[in-house]
């Protein structure tokens, strides 16, 4: 099932293997993208990757999680952005971006969040945001929505998981306001309104979500799939279904520890889902899909320490994929 295409919208993927956004912290302190990330992200785009969702990049120099990330808070961000947008598609995947606000979690002099509530640790206690903080950030991630369309990607992903802003907002742990936000899902109502005008109706909206913390209080599948089906209207696609991230707790992970919250998460909305968590074998990712649990499946770290895990390994599941033209005669 992984290699088998699948079409959402008018976009076809060639497979369902995804390459979640993973931060590199490369940047420069302007946010700008350079080699590094051409090379970062054309290498997986060569290794067979449906679907590549770039890392999470600032909407905001104060959202940032550290002065390294990628940025797209200006159109000065566009030309870098765009030219890794070419070579994800010169090498054969379709090109996504996480946009992101950092809240709470972001290493700033005045972070803000919804509450003036700390992550812990060596995190700065936020700033309780006004209203007009928050109508500045929902700007902040329009732009940025109408800047990634500018560059050419074909998938937008917001980030609603880990403890990052829109996460901070939807998590009673950390939003404990008194006002119409005190309900987090108003907040990421907005942000999508406002990412959704801008968007192009054609192409692909997702969202990233945590849809569990491990911890009493925090939030489930069944609280985020409500949050979810709140602004389903808005154009929402695909969800990329993560876990944790918002307060320090151990998370017990083993392979494919997230997908039953991916199963679920789809069945309460009845939306596509991008499901993972330390998957590493094809054939558990293939199972995932087979069996309902996810559409699509995200490999993240090992494919930072092997690229080219599924050109190297399709055909142990019985599939032929194309093979960089280049490379056949080190083909095994
Ligand atoms: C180096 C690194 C950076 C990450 N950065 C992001 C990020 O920018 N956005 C995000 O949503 N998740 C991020 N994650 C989480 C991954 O997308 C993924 O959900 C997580 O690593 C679990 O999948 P895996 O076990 O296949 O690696 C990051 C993970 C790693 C290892």
């Amino acid at each position: 099932m992984l290699f088998n295409p699948i079409k959402i919208k008018e976009t076809e993927f060639k497979n369902r293997a995804v390459m979640p956004p993973m931060c590199m912290y490369s940047a420069n302190e302007l946010g700008f993208a350079n080699d590094f990330h051409m090379i970062h992200y054309g290498t997986r785009a060569l290794g067979g990757v449906g679907l590549i969702i770039q890392e999470a990049t600032a909407v905001d120099p104060d959202g940032r999680i550290t002065v390294n990330d990628l940025g797209i808070w200006s159109d000065e961000h566009v030309k870098g952005l765009k030219h890794i947008v070419d070579v994800m598609h010169a090498n054969g995947s379709v090109a996504g971006i996480q946009i992101n606000h950092a809240g709470r979690k972001a290493k700033v002099d005045h972070p803000i969040g919804p509450s003036a509530i700390t992550y812990g640790g060596d995190y700065k206690m936020p700033k309780e945001m006004t209203v007009k903080d928050i109508k500045d950030v929902v700007k902040a991630f329009k732009e940025a929505a109408r800047r990634a369309d500018e560059a050419g990607y074909d998938v937008l992903e917001i980030h609603g998981a880990h403890g990052y802003l829109i996460f901070e907002f939807l998590s009673p742990l950390s939003n404990q306001r008194k006002d119409q936000y005190k309900d987090g899902k108003v907040f990421l109502r907005e942000v999508m309104e406002a990412v959704s005008s801008v968007w192009p109706k054609e192409k692909i909206l997702a969202l990233r979500v945590s849809s569990y913390e491990y911890i009493e209080g925090g939030v489930t599948p069944e609280s985020i799939s409500e949050a979810i089906n709140y602004v389903k209207d808005l154009g929402l696609d695909l969800i990329d279904v993560s876990s944790g991230g918002n307060v320090l707790v151990k998370i017990k992970a083993f392979p494919g520890y997230q997908l039953d919250l991916a199963k679920q998460v789809k069945e309460l909305t009845g939306l596509p889902v991008i499901g993972g968590g330390l998957i590493t074998e094809l054939t558990l990712a293939s199972n995932a899909i087979g069996s309902k649990q996810c559409d699509m499946v995200y490999f993240g770290r090992v494919l930072l320490r092997d690229p080219y895990l599924f050109i190297n390994h399709a055909s142990d599941l019985g599939y032929e994929i194309k093979y960089p033209e280049p490379y056949i005669r080190g083909k095994k």
